[in-house]
């Protein structure tokens, strides 16, 4: 399973990719927000840090404005995806894009059908919001495990792309179910190493290391 972060902070990014973990970027209008950076300027920045696909989200609703917008977002560099929203005009647009070669990720899905609209349309990626989902009540899961049936039924390319995760047990479900990708905040990604286990074994090492009253480094 590949792994995006979901941010706009370029430390965050930075870290991670130097860890070898990241395969992506994902951005939206509300993280440019909370980055306070300058949209073109900070997507530029993240896709020389990452060789992998960057989401760049357009803002327009009509499949005319958004072909504009996604013209100036492809021209930032060669590894933008554009992500248009769930809708008509935003299938449309990515049918459009697609067919010239250009990444898209279609965002804001919240069922199989919409999902299967998205595949109809070339999409490269489909965003299923997983924690909006469980936010209102539904099993986010459940909807990764229908999209990815559906997709394996007809042989779609799109690969599902695990949105909105908020912990790891979603990381976990999701590789489990088979998922292409997911994308979660850099902290979530950073926890996936958390073992208690793992920080009592250090310390018990490092305390029968100190008794040795050896070192490593001369
Ligand atoms: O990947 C989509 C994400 O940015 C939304 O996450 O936590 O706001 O639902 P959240």
């Amino acid at each position: 399973m590949k792994f995006f972060a979901d941010t706009a902070e370029i430390d965050a990014i930075r870290e991670l990719a130097d860890a070898g973990l990241l395969d992506g970027v994902t951005t939206n209008p509300s993280l440019i927000h909370k980055s306070g950076r300058d949209f073109m300027e900070v997507t530029g920045e993240i896709c020389g840090i990452v060789d992998g696909p960057v989401s760049a989200e357009v803002v327009a609703l009509d499949h005319a404005t958004m072909m504009r917008e996604a013209e100036v977002l492809r021209k930032i560099a060669d590894n933008v995806c554009i992500k248009v929203p769930l809708t008509i005009d935003g299938l449309k647009t990515c049918r459009a894009l697609t067919g010239e070669g250009t990444m898209v990720n279609v965002t804001l899905c919240f069922s199989a059908n919409q999902a299967l609209l998205a595949a109809k349309a070339g999409a490269t990626f489909v965003s299923p919001f997983v924690g909006r989902h469980d936010d209102n009540g539904f099993d986010g899961m459940d909807l990764i495990r229908d999209i990815r049936l559906i997709y394996d039924n007809y042989g779609f390319g799109t690969e599902i792309l695990v949105a909105s995760v908020r912990h790891v047990i979603h990381v976990l479900e999701a590789a489990r179910i088979g998922a292409d990708v997911m994308t979660a905040p850099p902290a979530v990604i950073k926890s996936l190493a958390n073992h208690v286990l793992t920080d009592k074994g250090i310390e018990g090492f490092l305390a029968d290391w100190a008794k040795t009253g050896q070192t490593i480094l001369k």
